[in-house]
């Protein structure tokens, strides 16, 4: 595989996802002009570097079931603040997913380091994840008419996730042995089905926000949109070498500079 952009389309053909040809270019573009950091050798070895430290992966684990938390959060607040309700539809069921692989790395941090935790701490790292489901979320309207989102800003932001689970999907990629490696052989096919779960609904993100991008092709400004997906490409790479400044978050699916933006 030569770059980032061409594994994120290898895994949207293997789940047989529809991909607009248009987004295909734009991506090939954005990923030429600002190689993305995540796709290279050296960050690969970096993080089988730090998996090997039981501690740091443990911790690892629990960083990712916040962040991912986290994250589920505030895709649904964005979904709201999205006047199109074809694509509020496919973030909300994002947020879900979110929600969900937060309480999969807690799963897996309990599978793989059986400890006594006390109740307390017990209690706090279920509550990482805010329990969505789809009979279970918050309001799907705006809170307020004010708060509904300017057609550009909801593409920026739709842009920036789209690149953010490529970013993900790798991370997932670099997990999956290192989750098998610290697996007791009972637990190992669980683990790897989670793993599978997991390569799939990162796909599954990449596959909705890329048919957003593709649908606004239809539409919209296309030199705009093909400016901010090569400038976007810039801030996730920027966003990316920041947080590995930080050990713990080498081994994060969910960057944490993302905080700056206004999602
Ligand atoms: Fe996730
Ligand atoms: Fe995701």
């Amino acid at each position: 595989m030569k770059n980032v952009s061409e594994l994120a389309i290898h895994y949207l053909n293997h789940y047989n996802c529809h991909i607009n040809e248009g987004y295909t270019k734009l991506l090939f573009e954005a990923c030429e002009i600002n190689p993305p950091p995540h796709g290279k050798a050296w960050y690969g070895n970096l993080y089988r570097q730090h998996a090997r430290k039981s501690e740091w992966f443990a911790n690892s684990l629990i960083a990712n079931a916040y962040e991912e938390g986290n994250g589920a959060r505030q895709v649904w607040q964005f979904s709201r603040c999205v006047e199109n309700q074809d694509f509020a539809r496919l973030i909300r069921s994002h947020s879900i997913d979110e929600s969900r692989h937060s309480k999969m790395f807690t799963t897996l941090f309990s599978m793989l380091f059986p400890m006594k935790l006390e109740e307390e701490v017990q209690a706090q790292l279920k509550a990482f994840s805010p329990m969505y489901s789809k009979e279970n979320h918050p309001p799907t309207v705006p809170v307020s008419a004010d708060d509904v989102m300017d057609e550009l800003l909801v593409m920026d932001e739709l842009i920036q996730i789209n690149l953010l689970e490529i970013r993900a999907l790798i991370l997932q990629l670099l997990l999956r042995p290192v989750l098998q490696a610290y697996a007791k052989p009972e637990d190992r096919e669980k683990v790897s089905r989670m793993s599978d779960q997991f390569i799939f609904d990162e796909t599954k993100h990449i596959e909705y926000s890329a048919y957003c991008i593709g649908e606004y092709i239809k539409w919209g400004d296309c030199d705009w949109l093909r400016q901010t997906m090569i400038d976007r490409q810039a801030t996730v790479n920027q966003m990316f070498l920041e947080d590995i400044d930080h050990q713990d978050s080498i081994g994060t699916t969910i960057l944490r500079t993302q905080d700056a933006k206004t999602l």
